[in-house]
């Protein structure tokens, strides 16, 4: 289907900046402590995916049963390490091209929303100063059913006026695609082709889109 795209959503984590490699790495040092390893692949599970969600999975792999008040009491402790990684952020961990992609499309009348499972997703657009560069941003405290239901990109596309059909979604989370098919939008996959599969189209990063482009109007 071709589709004429009036609105790019963007998810943030892992799309506009680096944070996958800290949420993992908070992750891990909580799996440790419970006393298993969590590996990289597995964590591509954890993507897209709520923090209680995220806390589920975690514990499933490494066969620990849990109750709900220890369950809490460790999601906050791994939120306070992710918290301490990304206050440390800067400008600098923009994922490449992705800014300059961000900024082309808006020079071309698109508009522009992050939709975002993180209720850290305010700090972090704080911390690398890309707040003037969407219309719209919904986080994780605005929508109660994450991804894979499709809530937080219809809820952008609310935010911003545009019909879900002619917006298109770029994540690198397979709930993520997963979420945008549900709404009903073009999904752009950012990342490895292996989990993102069922997206319209796959691109390890925006720079190749940023030579597109270049040489189209
Ligand atoms: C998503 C991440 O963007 O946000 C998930 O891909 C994460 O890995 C989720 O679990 C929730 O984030 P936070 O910051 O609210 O714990
Ligand atoms: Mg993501």
């Amino acid at each position: 289907m071709i589709r004429m795209m009036k609105a790019a959503i963007f998810d943030l984590d892992g799309v506009i900046v680096d944070t996958a490699k800290y949420h993992y790495w908070a992750w891990k040092r909580l799996a440790r402590e419970l006393g298993f390893e969590f590996a990289e692949t597995d964590n591509e599970r954890l993507k897209g995916v709520s923090r209680m969600r995220s806390l589920e999975i975690l514990l499933e792999v490494g066969g620990v049963a849990m109750d709900e008040a220890t369950r809490r009491e460790s999601a906050s402790r791994k939120d306070g390490w992710y918290v301490e990684y990304v206050e440390k952020m800067n400008p600098s961990e923009l994922l490449p091209g992705a800014v300059e992609y961000v900024r082309h499309i808006r020079s071309r009348g698109v508009r522009t929303a992050i939709a975002s499972a993180s209720r850290n997703a305010p700090l972090i657009i704080h911390r690398v100063q890309i707040g003037s560069l969407f219309d719209a941003v919904v986080d994780g405290t605005k929508v109660s059913r994450a991804k894979p239901e499709p809530d937080v990109f219809l809820r952008a596309a609310r935010e911003l006026g545009i019909a879900a059909q002619d917006c298109v979604v770029f994540e690198d989370a397979e709930a993520g695609i997963e979420a945008a098919i549900r709404a009903g939008m073009g999904s752009v996959g950012v990342g490895k082709m292996d989990y993102l599969q069922n997206a319209d189209l796959v691109i390890p990063s925006f720079q190749p889109l940023l030579v597109i482009s270049r040489i189209t109007p």
